[in-house]
């Protein structure tokens, strides 16, 4: 592997702005996961107690964790497997944690890019009315008929990937930082803007009382362990991303205060999700589904009732497109950078070989409802898998080697140093609490939900 000596020694390229840092880490933050698994899950596994138990995992294990990241990438100001191997005191391999970020952020991306594919496919089909339709046997026929087509399938999801590789060709401040600014207002603007319409509706009481009345005795162990697998997920964490991220935090920027409004502002996200969604499914007496036919089938359906339905039904897959681009640009810049950075490659190139290589690794799970259907691997088709084998093995390792690494080997002076700005900001005993969760709390409980993904407890 070269070290890319000489394209890294100009100057490199990172977000300008405070709100430029906001905007851009919670556009990877917030993403598919707060449409459809974080309000359904949230209403399938007791409302308020589910929340509780999502809260605790986030304070406990997501933000210390979430913090460590940002914090080693912005103190090395390299792509993670350059950022471990400088900053590792020991000759232990950890820069493995950032070649399984690399595999994770391939993994995710073959599935990830397929139902993004699907959401930029709805947003051309709600704009064009050919979904609108009350009855949900039409709208699932429809779904069927996008995601069984294989060269339609493959044809939107080379789409998406161009089009994120665009972004990613203009590079940090101007691609991702320019854009998520962009995208991140207008996101709140329109879902404040759906949440309002369908709280407005007869069954917003019935949808509200789905998602968050308390129902505690829903609350078993594997429900916590769901919990905490999706605080991994919502919060990008495990991979590397918010490593790569904090690479280009500026050094004055409050690292703990930017994670715990990034991690606010996606909770507000995810809920402002559930309000615009449940009331109108309640209202219109549908089942409130998960999963791909809760976006994709049901909502059509509640939507083609509501007055100005149409209209309502761009809007919410034109936010759920905006949702899915700042998490799929924060994906696709993990492998960008170690390519650029470690091999060498400019960073145009380094961007089109990452495209390729998902045109590639991707067609197995676009192809996985055609093609490809019966085709299993453990009772799962491919792109079951590859959810399957980065939600529950790759991010909770990345995670606890994560916080092993600066619990254990990076040690508590360093940490508190890089997290106090060197000493410019006085929060050193709000980092002792965190690198105290993170030697002992955080490994810990990941390592259980892990073992429980797994099903080997
Ligand atoms: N956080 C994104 C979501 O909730 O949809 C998904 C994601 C993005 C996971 C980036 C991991 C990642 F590195």
């Amino acid at each position: 592997m070269g070290q890319g000596t000489n394209s890294t020694a100009k100057k490199r390229d990172g977000f300008s702005s405070s709100f430029g840092v906001l905007a851009a880490t919670l556009g990877s933050a917030v993403g598919l996961g707060n449409i459809w698994k974080f309000p359904s899950l949230t209403g399938a596994h007791g409302g308020a107690g589910f929340l509780l138990v999502y809260l605790l995992s986030t304070l406990l294990i997501g933000l210390p964790v979430m913090i460590a990241e940002i914090t080693l990438g912005r103190k090395a100001k390299a792509n993670p497997i350059t950022a471990l191997q400088t900053l590792a005191p020991s000759a232990l391999p950890w820069w493995l944690i950032g070649a399984s970020g690399v595999a994770a952020a391939f993994l995710i991306l073959s599935f990830y890019s397929e139902v993004v594919a699907w959401v930029f496919a709805y947003v051309a089909k709600a704009l064009g009315g050919s979904i609108l339709s009350s009855s949900p046997e039409v709208t699932q026929s429809a779904f069927s008929a996008l995601i069984s087509d294989p060269l339609q399938s493959l044809l939107w999801q080379w789409g998406v990937l161009a089009f994120i590789g665009g972004i990613l060709l203009c590079g940090v401040t101007k691609g991702i930082e320019a854009i998520t600014k962009k995208l991140m207002p207008l996101l709140f603007l329109l879902l404040l803007l759906l949440g309002a319409v369908s709280l407005s509706l007869e069954g917003a009481r019935a949808g509200l009382a789905f998602l968050f009345s308390p129902q505690f005795d829903k609350i078993s162990a594997s429900v916590v362990l769901t919990a905490m697998g999706l605080a991994f997920f919502k919060l990008s964490i495990g991979m590397g991303t918010m490593m790569t991220y904090g690479s280009y935090f500026r050094d004055d920027q409050n690292i703990p205060a930017t994670a715990f409004r990034v991690m606010s502002a996606d909770l507000c996200v995810s809920l402002l999700a559930g309000i615009a969604i449940f009331p109108a499914v309640f209202t219109f007496g549908f089942e409130p589904s998960s999963g791909p036919s809760l976006v994709f089938i049901t909502i059509p359906a509640v939507f083609s009732q509501i007055p100005l339905g149409h209209g309502l039904m761009v809007v919410f897959f034109v936010l759920t497109a905006i949702a899915a681009t700042g998490a799929m640009l924060s994906l696709m810049e993990v492998p960008v950078v170690i390519l650029h950075e470690r091999f060498g490659l400019a960073r145009g190139k380094a961007t089109l070989l990452t495209l390729m290589l998902l045109i590639v690794a991707g067609s197995g799970a676009a192809l996985s409802h055609s093609t490809l259907a019966e085709f299993t691997v453990w009772n799962m088709s491919l792109f079951d898998l590859a959810d399957y084998l980065s939600s529950n093995v790759l991010l909770p390792a990345g995670g606890i080697f994560i916080a092993l690494f600066v619990g254990w080997s990076w040690g508590l002076d360093r940490f508190r140093q890089a997290v106090s700005n060197q000493g410019r900001l006085s929060n050193a005993a709000l980092a002792n609490v965190i690198f105290f969760l993170l030697r002992y709390v955080s490994p810990l409980l990941i390592l259980i939900v892990m073992l429980r993904g797994l099903g080997l407890i």
